[in-house]
């Protein structure tokens, strides 16, 4: 090749997580309007509070999992749109039981539940999605299906407590950091693929693969948004940045940074957690220590590490752009931003 033939440049596509939204923007529509009618309440708080979480935007990744998933095997239906509202269903209600928890005031760049019309209600609000969920469910009439998603929510709720354990515990293991996020995220995603496999009749095989791909990139997924609470754009991530922190909640950045500060360091990080609250400056210190010890690299060279292991889990499925798609996404979640 001659010195002066100018490289074609790269055609700027959009990123892997927007190309599967545009992809299935139709079905995706579908599972809107399918949600907003199953939610219709002759209390019109409810509908004025479930209406405001679901229509406040969100990314819908784990309804797209289950679209993508039973599009792998190019399902003909309308399932698919009736099970992935299921699983919107349950995240959102583990949203709001979650913004209580955590006392979080800010979601998805707007207001929360908890903070609009206070944690009784957004309690009240979350269990009301999950009984519309189960009745979807029944309807579907699959107790396959109905099995897998009712142990999901079981297993979120275990998530939940077993992280409230663990709470201000700067001495929390990698190992059970990755058991309490395989259950509280992991899960879900696992099961969203997971789906697609039943409603297709796949084989146990095949539908391991599928769970294996979620639950990977749940856990990736997760690692990711606890990088963001310490790094990241409110206005891009939507979220409050700190939360986490201030909340005492022992994140993989803490727990890396731990392994990796000096004896001092650590009992000042052991000093800062078991205190009631946490200051701004003592997240600025804590910030300082992650840079000098490049904890946040670490944190997503471990991310990059379940990225891989997600996207190989569809290697047994034959090649197609839905397969593509889904191994992009996995390699994506690592760099998004919100
Ligand atoms: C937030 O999930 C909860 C976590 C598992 C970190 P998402 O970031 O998928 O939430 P929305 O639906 O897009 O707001
Ligand atoms: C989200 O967990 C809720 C569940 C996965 C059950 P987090 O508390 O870590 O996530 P955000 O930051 O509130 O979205
Ligand atoms: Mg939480
Ligand atoms: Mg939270």
């Amino acid at each position: 090749m001659s010195n002066n033939v100018v490289p074609l440049k790269k055609l700027e596509t959009s990123n892997p997580y927007e190309e599967l939204r545009s992809a299935y923007q139709s079905e995706i529509e579908e599972v809107d309007s399918f949600i907003k009618e199953k939610l219709s309440s002759h209390v019109e708080l409810i509908g004025e509070m479930s209406s405001y979480l679901i229509q406040s935007g969100g990314k819908r990744l784990r309804p797209l999992l289950t679209i993508a998933s039973s599009e792998l095997f190019g399902y003909q239906g309308d399932r698919h749109i009736k099970l992935a509202a299921c699983v919107e269903l349950i995240h959102n209600a583990t949203l709001l039981h979650d913004d209580v928890i955590d006392k979080s005031d800010f979601r998805r760049g707007k207001k929360t539940n908890n903070n609009l019309w206070g944690n009784k209600n957004s309690i009240l609000t979350g269990d009301y999605l999950l009984g519309r969920c189960f009745e979807i469910m029944v309807e579907d009439g699959s107790l396959e299906v109905l099995k897998l998603l009712s142990s999901v929510s079981s297993e979120i709720a275990q998530g939940e407590i077993l992280q409230l354990q663990h709470e201000k515990e700067v001495e929390t293991l990698e190992k059970t950091y990755l058991e309490i996020i395989g259950s509280k995220t992991s899960s879900l995603f696992a099961a969203s693929m997971r789906v697609g496999g039943c409603i297709n009749d796949k084989s146990k095989n095949e539908k391991e693969a599928l769970t294996s791909f979620g639950f990977n990139l749940g856990i990736c997924f997760q690692i990711t948004d606890d990088i963001l609470d310490y790094y990241s754009d409110k206005i891009a991530f939507g979220k409050v940045i700190g939360n986490d922190f201030y909340e005492g909640k022992v994140t993989l950045p803490i727990i890396m940074l731990y392994q990796k500060s000096s004896e001092s360091e650590r009992l000042a990080l052991k000093e800062m957690f078991v205190r009631k609250e946490r200051t701004k400056e003592e997240l600025a210190y804590t910030l300082n220590l992650m840079t000098k010890y490049q904890v946040i690299a670490s944190c997503k060279k471990r991310a990059e590490h379940f990225s891989s292991v997600s996207a190989d889990s569809l290697g047994i499925f034959p090649e197609s752009k839905e397969k593509t798609r889904l191994q992009e996404l996995a390699f994506y979640i690592v760099n998004r931003i919100n």
